[in-house]
């Protein structure tokens, strides 16, 4: 690796937004650990992101464990070398009601969203202060804005990073660290799928002007720019969140509830 050359993290790498922010990183000239937990689609993900000619390492980490947690951040700075980004966006969700759901499961999107992300960014902002410099990117999400009715967990976690986000700009304004929230609206991805809402409004409607490609070039935008959040996405997305500036929680509770019940892609209005 040539030290000249800059150097990220990228955590949940080998898909979607995760995917594209590895490699419009690599396009800027970053070399890239990135991470996620299967393996094959790490490595497979590794191999596209090095087309752009910077260094790629890929650690296979289940962030869920505290454990392989610490060792992906351990691997990731075993060289010496100093990550001039980081990039906390691992993250999944899980629709259906919340009495229904099983509690293993939405605890481990709170292991997964939360709790690593408070991890990684203890280990990663304590070295960025203490050398002066960095950036840390991490993948919130309009979701952070609305109660999320029959995606509870899931909202609240994106809520937690928000807040969480905005309170160390403020702690670590004039150290020379940047974080920036990236905030997506609906985005065509493995995530609806992943997460068992391919019955629902949200997860059935067309994304098309909402792709991880866009959505990773505003959120690398406006990380260089230091800006402290972005809505990434379609002009209805960043409508949207606008609009979720205004409007009652209990009116956002029942628009949630209309685009993410269970079934609800039948009703579509
Ligand atoms: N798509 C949307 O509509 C949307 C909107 C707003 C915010 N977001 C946020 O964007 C982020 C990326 O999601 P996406 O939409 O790009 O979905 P995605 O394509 O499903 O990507 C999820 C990524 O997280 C990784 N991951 C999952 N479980 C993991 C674990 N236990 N340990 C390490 N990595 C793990 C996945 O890797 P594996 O291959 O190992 O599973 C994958 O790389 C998430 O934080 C999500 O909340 C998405």
């Amino acid at each position: 690796m040539t030290d000249a050359r800059h150097f990220a993290l990228v955590t949940g790498a080998s898909s979607g937004i995760g995917l594209e922010l590895a490699r419009q990183l690599a396009e800027r000239g970053y070399d890239l650990v990135v991470n996620a937990e299967d393996e094959s689609r790490l490595l497979e993900a590794a191999r596209e992101v090095r087309a752009a000619g910077t260094e790629v390492e890929a650690v296979v980490a289940d962030l869920r464990s505290p454990e392989q947690t610490d060792g992906l951040y351990e691997r990731a700075t075993a060289s010496g070398r100093p990550l001039d980004v980081v990039v906390l966006n691992a993250g999944v969700g899980q629709g259906g009601a919340f009495t229904g759901n099983d509690l293993a499961d939405e605890l481990e999107i709170i292991d997964l969203n939360v709790r690593s992300t408070v991890h990684l960014a203890k280990r990663a902002l304590r070295d960025m202060e203490a050398r002066g410099g960095g950036r840390v990117l991490v993948t919130s999400s309009i979701a952070a804005t609305m109660p999320g009715s029959f995606q509870a967990v899931y909202n609240a976690s994106k809520s937690f990073l928000q807040s969480f986000t905005e309170a160390l700009q403020n702690e670590l304004a004039d150290t020379g660290v940047t974080l920036t929230s990236l905030m997506p609206g609906p985005t065509e991805t493995d995530f609806f799928r992943r997460a068992g809402m391919e019955d629902t409004a949200v997860g059935r409607q067309d994304k098309d002007d909402d792709d991880a490609a866009q959505v990773a070039r505003q959120g690398l935008d406006a990380l260089f720019a230091g800006k402290d959040k972005v809505v990434a996405g379609s002009a209805k997305t960043k409508a949207q969140a606008l609009a979720n500036k205004v409007l009652p929680d209990s009116v956002k509770a029942q628009m949630h509830r209309r685009m993410a019940e269970p079934g609800s892609a039948g009703q579509d209005s």
